[in-house]
């Protein structure tokens, strides 16, 4: 059955008025999930009218009552987690394992975020003068405008919204408009909670969407997740406007492999941590710097665990790697493969568009490791989105780090090694805003903060407790009475 992709405004759900909007299955492009219309310009004033107007009143809701919702919203989640995680890997393309997991980590962000409700609090400092204190109280931003990506399309609306309206936000939201299924569901989950109407508004569509939420003066603060150079655009179009602007953008992540580390935990590391999601996820290890001791026996190792995966449709048990999330990106993916191994890369397993039988209408490419020639390589320099490892040696630490680091990107890193004097010059020089040290790049648990340096990140991080820089502002009282 074909869902209808609603928008929610101001607690009603209603039909978009702008160009039509098609749900496709990315294993079978033929199958339409749900159908629709983008919102038009004046559909996201209306969400941001409403939001300004809920605003107010959820922001003077004592947090313990907020909190609550938030955990209502993550108990009705659970229980769909089967559906929803189903529908997650149907619309984006991970495996089932991985889409009942995303949906299970967005009830649990939510009720991380509740528990940091309690937690809000302002400074309290003494006063030069006689007779007075200085308070620093923490208030909500207003309106924030969320912008997400279709790679998580509920876990990433998780932990932007959640904080968001734990700190007594309202929101307006646009997710990636290939995965309107699951952001329905999110809001389903956050209406029949109790939110009140007009406090988390969600939009559908495109860049005139995104445009219009950036651009409009109710929204006082803006959090977006997805390529560098949207983000860069965002950014200097938020200067402009004076508007706090966080951005989490893209990643080219550096699995380090020094000579002393355990090879077969290392590759067990390195391949879910570049083939996991199908490679989506701006935290993949996508670039593999071996220490030219230990070089040959650890890709033949990757190349083993690589050949082992099961690519084919999410929903069945069998699949390791589900397909790319449109034919954009898997086009994307091929080139890049193809121009890597024009430029004199070296395939070590893939390289080549993949194509079987019953999927090969489907937007699938296999895992490919690539032996590159050095790092000119437009691969090992540009994030591709897609399940492709490229590899290059090194002679020792220091050169390898110092080729880790001589990326634009700084979003996560990875070093595998068990020496710990090298482990702690790692922490100080490994340009990276999260590091791994003997497990793959990719993930972020929700209690601590998650963001990058250089081209992956602007403004203050997310989760855990760092959202509370983006989602508030403060106020110094001088307080004499
Ligand atoms: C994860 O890898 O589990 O878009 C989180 C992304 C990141 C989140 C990664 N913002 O891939």
């Amino acid at each position: 059955m074909t869902t209808t992709i609603a928008h929610h405004i101001g607690g009603n759900w209603v039909e978009g008025e702008g160009a039509p909007l098609l749900d496709v299955n990315p294993a079978f492009p033929g199958t339409v999930l749900a159908e629709g219309r983008h919102a038009t310009p004046a559909q996201v004033d209306r969400a941001v009218e409403a939001a300004a107007l809920a605003a107010p009143g959820w922001a003077a809701t004592p947090f313990r009552s907020r909190a609550a919702v938030l955990v209502r919203a993550a108990a009705h989640i659970r229980a769909h987690a089967d559906q929803w995680g189903r529908e997650l890997s149907e619309e984006e393309g991970k495996t089932l394992a991985e889409g009942t997991g995303e949906v299970r980590r967005a009830a649990d962000i939510l009720d991380y975020a509740a528990s940091e409700a309690d937690r809000s609090t302002g400074e309290l400092f003494d006063s030069p003068r006689a007779g007075e204190r200085v308070l620093v109280v923490r208030k909500p931003i207003g309106v924030a405008g969320v912008i997400t990506p279709f790679n998580f399309p509920i876990a990433i609306p998780a932990w932007k919204i959640a904080p968001a309206l734990s700190y007594g936000n309202a929101v307006v939201w646009k997710p990636a408009e290939v995965v309107p299924l699951l952001a329905i569901r999110f809001a389903e989950a956050l209406e029949a909670a109790g939110l009140p109407p007009g406090v988390l508004n969600l939009v559908h569509g495109g860049v005139e969407v995104g445009s219009r939420l950036v651009e409009h003066p109710g929204v006082n603060a803006v959090s977006f997740t997805g390529s560098t150079t949207v983000g860069r655009a965002l950014i200097a179009r938020c200067g402009a406007l004076g508007k706090p602007v966080q951005t989490e953008m893209g990643g080219k992540n550096a699995a380090v492999v020094l000579a002393d580390a355990d090879l077969a935990a290392a590759a067990a590391q390195i391949v879910p941590g570049v083939f996991g999601a199908t490679g989506q996820r701006c935290t993949s290890n996508t670039r593999l710097i071996a220490d030219r001791a230990v070089a040959g026996d650890l890709l033949e190792e990757v190349v083993r665990l690589a050949g082992a995966i099961t690519v084919g449709d999410p929903l069945d048990p069998a699949t390791t790697m589900g397909p790319l999330v449109t034919a954009t990106a898997r086009d994307n993916v091929e080139r890049a493969v193809a121009d890597a191994v024009a430029a004199g890369a070296r395939p070590l397993t893939g390289g080549e568009p993949y194509r079987d039988g019953m999927l090969a209408e489907g937007f699938f490419a296999g895992p490919s490791v690539l032996a590159a020639p050095g790092p000119e390589l437009p691969l090992w320099r540009t994030e591709v989105f897609g399940p492709v490892l490229a590899a290059l040696t090194a002679d020792g630490p220091q050169e390898a780090l110092a080729m880790a680091n001589a990326s634009d990107y700084g979003l996560s890193g990875a070093i595998f090694t068990k020496d710990v004097s090298t482990v702690l010059d790692a922490i100080d020089r490994f340009d990276v805003g999260v590091l791994h040290v003997n497990t793959n790049s990719a993930g972020a648990d929700l209690h601590v903060p998650f963001g990058g340096e250089k081209g992956s990140g602007f403004g203050p991080k997310e989760q855990g407790r760092a959202p509370r820089d983006f989602y508030t502002r403060t106020t110094t009282v001088y307080l004499k009475g």
